[in-house]
């Protein structure tokens, strides 16, 4: 049984913090995710009785440290249906797990005049390090264009991978506009044009588990932070074969095998890839997520989701001059909006004011911005711990907010 008010005590921040004197009402999950008690305690506990540095001691402690970090792999690898944990690699964070990739795979395997797809919704993070690729090994950059309901427009893309696509790199949610764009498609597709896909999955791992093995992508990244976890730690899922044969990223201690001054011969993966120490007490910590995640009933989560969608898509669409951006029929429960004559600072600020917590700006998607020709959107996105009062509460008080600005 699903029930919001007991998982809501597992998250302090939500029921003890007030902004100005109102209850928190945190509606910017897209952003990042609050915390639950067990992966709080867990980073607690890590620095009072666990902390040693991992993959290095003889020492009991740091062994310890070690199996837990190790456990941490092999409880990832078996949440998102992945055989083999030495395709799971620790970054600090998506933008770095696809900076990984835009650096390693085309300097491993690509070659000048070879195109590299991205699409229309994609954020900054999944832009710039392509362009920085192509920029350097005389790659060219291609861009599936998306509709007018912040959709990718899959009519066009046949011709473009015929454009000599060695690499497609997309997003499964957009973090802009909540679309869940049909990445099985565009794998499936990219497969049989003879391409590589990266799944950017950022903004769909807080809305449910994902099974790569049925998705089929060749790499898969995301934020813990984004999962109910630790900030400063993200994961890059590789199919081993292709993280095998791919030159390292970052160098430095660990990811070695051997090191002269005359040559340096390097680790196997996933170690290749994870050169320094790592965030330790994050990773052991972010199992406690994983445990929470894997005990709830996701059907039911989404239900309750797509209920709070509803009920501030039909709340606000009673505004006069409200325009919502992103209306496809496959959503998570993220929704941006633009009233006529409102700035979404203005609103933004206002509704801060009541304690609610939106994110308004361009999210880090100017080119979604340019498409529809505005500067930016106010942005309100659920999580599971949000209710219907807090929605309800969020529609009166854009209502109210109104009647200032306006
Ligand atoms: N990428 C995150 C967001 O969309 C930070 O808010």
């Amino acid at each position: 049984m699903f029930d919001v008010q007991s998982i809501r005590q597992l998250f302090p921040i939500l029921n003890q913090v007030q902004v100005h004197k109102k209850p928190l009402v945190y509606l910017d999950n897209a952003a990042t995710t609050q915390k639950p008690l067990p992966v709080i305690e867990a980073i607690h506990y890590y620095y009072q009785f666990q902390n040693a540095n991992v993959h290095r001691g003889v020492h009991d402690l740091s062994q310890k440290a070690t199996l837990l970090f190790e456990q941490t792999r092999n409880s990832i690898a078996e949440y998102f249906k992945v055989n083999d944990p030495r395709g799971i690699i620790f970054t600090k964070g998506t933008t770095e797990s696809i900076n990984l990739v835009a650096h390693s795979y085309p300097l491993s395997f690509l070659k000048p005049g070879d195109s590299i797809l991205i699409t229309g919704l994609e954020h900054h993070a999944n832009i710039v390090p392509w362009q920085m690729a192509c920029e350097k090994l005389g790659l060219k950059l291609l861009v599936l264009p998306i509709t007018e309901t912040g959709e990718w427009d899959l009519n066009l893309l046949p011709e473009l991978l015929q454009q000599n696509v060695k690499f497609v790199s997309c997003s499964l949610v957009s973090n802009t506009l909540g679309t869940i764009n049909p990445v099985k498609k565009m794998i499936h597709l990219a497969h049989l044009a003879g391409a590589k896909v990266l799944v950017d999955g950022a903004q769909a791992v807080g809305h449910g588990p994902i099974d790569l093995k049925e998705m089929d992508c060749d790499f898969f990244a995301f934020s813990t932070h984004k999962m109910f976890g630790p900030t400063g730690l993200g994961v890059l899922y590789g199919k081993p074969e292709i993280l095998d044969k791919m030159i390292p990223y970052q160098t430095g201690g660990e990811m070695i095998r051997e090191v002269t001054f005359e040559k340096t011969t390097f680790n196997d993966i996933p170690f290749k890839f994870e050169t320094g120490t790592p965030p330790i007490a994050e990773v052991i910590a972010f199992q406690e997520s994983l445990k929470w995640l894997s005990s709830l009933d996701w059907a039911a989560v989404h239900i309750h989701e797509q209920n709070l969608l509803n009920i501030v898509t039909s709340g606000l669409s009673k505004i006069e001059g409200i325009k919502f951006y992103g209306t496809s029929s496959q959503k998570v429960s993220v929704l941006s909006f633009l009233i006529d004559g409102i700035h979404p600072y203005d609103l933004g600020t206002i509704l801060d004011q009541k304690g609610i917590a939106i994110r308004t700006g361009h999210h880090c998607t100017q080119p979604i911005m340019q498409f529809y020709g505005i500067p930016g959107t106010c942005r309100v996105s659920f999580s599971l711990y949000n209710t219907e009062e807090e929605a309800n509460y969020f529609v009166q008080s854009v209502i109210n907010a109104l009647k200032i600005l306006r």
